[in-house]
């Protein structure tokens, strides 16, 4: 039984960034109409499920989760359950149809409205709220940003880019830029309250332009970086094809700029970029790599593939090996194709064989996993600030990123360190997506 009456609630939450902030935004929302989190699904009253989209496996993991929480409306018939996030802007209506006891589908672009859409549903209508409305509620006073480590600013929602794979245009919309001014100021609110770490979200971050005004991108980032107390600031996600000699510049002159960059190239494989829509060549990605290198040496990069795109052949995917081989990214995020619903590239001939796909996939993990040792190998001895983020499972290991946003692990001694502070680690041993370290002895 519980102790209290006030209602609470539990957000399951998958995919991006985007979604993760926007899970902040729909728990504000409620701690502020007086609901609280709680730690067991079994005793929320409200459940959101905030899905992702981008793969058909995301989408699928979310219907499952649906079907087992069902269950818990016999136990608690008061109990309601609503869909969000881009799985919510696909399926729209239908959802309800297919699944009666959904009370709510709740679009991205329609997180702000979380509240009136409740409200809603106690007067018994099930409400779907998708699309895309010219005037949107974003509240930056009702984000719960409890727990979390670095502040998440919205740049860009949406996206303009066609690339032939990707729903995403169609689950968040097109493209709107916040004004630098509202990005500012919310920064400002972040660091006053004691985050050190700011992330600026996009979908294309790097597309971002003042509205109406004449500022881009590296304008952006070098205000942000200038506001008093941003001790890292990071951004995601960059559009190879966007990113312009004076963004690179800002790495050079803010130091505050993590040395870590997230920058999806998809494949090795000009045939292949050109059949996906990417709109840059593998020669224009490496110059980019090399300009970002000069302005700050060791900077850590990071990238996206597909693997298996429709009409992927031997030498298309060998020219990805060998792309992976010339960069040494610090980490990568390899996915088979998967096709979804609406996308241009359902309708491409020559699909890849899944048996070979799967093949292609483990090849360049295993690559992948033998680069990162290596280079994680190369910072055994150094000392690095870690951002502490939380505990390790083993007991009295503390963890944290660096600023190149690798992982660290290291023992709470001589004392713990608290949660959103940087703490200096000497690293003794690498693995290939983690690094174990000590604190130093004091002086
Ligand atoms: N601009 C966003 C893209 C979101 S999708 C970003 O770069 O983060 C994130 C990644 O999912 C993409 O970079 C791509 O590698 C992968 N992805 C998107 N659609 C996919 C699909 N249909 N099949 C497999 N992977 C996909
Ligand atoms: Fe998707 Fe391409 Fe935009 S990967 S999010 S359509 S940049």
């Amino acid at each position: 039984m519980k102790a209290f009456t006030s209602k609470t609630f539990w957000i399951e939450t998958w995919g991006c960034q985007m979604n993760e902030l926007d899970t902040q935004r729909m728990a504000g929302q409620l701690m502020q109409s007086g609901m609280l989190p709680t730690r067991e699904v079994e005793d929320a009253d409200l459940i959101l499920l905030n899905s992702c989209s981008v793969r058909a496996k995301a989408e699928n993991k979310v219907f499952s989760q649906l079907g087992r929480y069902r269950q818990l409306k016999r136990t608690n018939p008061d109990l309601l359950i609503g869909l969000c996030g881009c799985v919510a802007q696909q399926v729209g209506e239908s959802a309800l149809d297919r699944n009666p006891d959904l009370d709510f589908v709740l679009g991205p672009a329609r997180v702000g409205e979380l509240s009136e859409i409740l409200e809603r549903r106690r007067f018994g209508e099930r409400v779907v709220a998708t699309g895309f409305p010219e005037e949107r509620h974003f509240d930056i006073d009702t984000i719960s940003r409890a727990g979390a480590y670095k502040g998440m600013v919205t740049a860009i929602e949406g996206c303009d880019k066609n690339c032939t794979f990707c729903i995403v245009p169609f689950t968040r919309g097109p493209e709107r830029c916040r004004p630098m001014e509202e990005i500012v100021a919310e920064v400002e609110h972040l660091v006053e309250y004691g985050f050190l770490e700011i992330e600026l979200l996009g979908q294309t971050v790097n597309h971002w332009r003042q509205p109406e005004g004449r500022w881009d991108f590296a304008d952006l980032l070098d205000r942000v970086a200038r506001v008093p107390g941003v001790e890292r600031l990071r951004f995601v996600t960059s559009y190879p094809r966007d990113f312009s000699p004076r963004m690179v510049e800002q790495f050079a002159r803010h130091s505050n700029i993590c040395p870590y960059l997230h920058l999806p190239v998809q494949s090795g494989s000009d045939r292949i970029l050109k059949r996906m829509g990417r709109g840059y060549t593998v020669e224009a990605f490496l110059q980019l790599v090399d300009q970002l290198r000069q302005a700050r040496p060791g900077i850590a990069l990071s990238t996206d593939f597909i693997i298996g795109f429709p009409g992927e052949t031997k030498e298309d995917f060998q020219a990805t090996i060998s792309l992976v081989e010339d960069v040494e990214f610090a980490s990568i995020y390899a996915f088979k194709y998967s096709p979804r619903p609406g996308t241009a590239a359902v309708n491409l001939p020559n699909p890849v064989d899944d048996g070979i796909a799967s093949q292609r996939l483990q090849q360049v993990l295993a690559l992948q996993e033998r680069i990162q040792r290596s280079l994680n190998e190369k910072l055994v001895g150094s000392e690095m600030e870690v951002l502490v983020t939380g505990w390790g499972e083993a007991a009295q290991l503390q963890s944290g990123r660096t600023a190149c946003h690798r992982i660290v692990h290291f023992p709470a001694e001589p004392a713990a360190r608290p949660l959103g502070s940087i703490a200096p680690v000497v690293i003794e041993k690498a693995n290939p997506h983690s690094l174990l370290g000590r604190q130093p002895l004091l002086q």
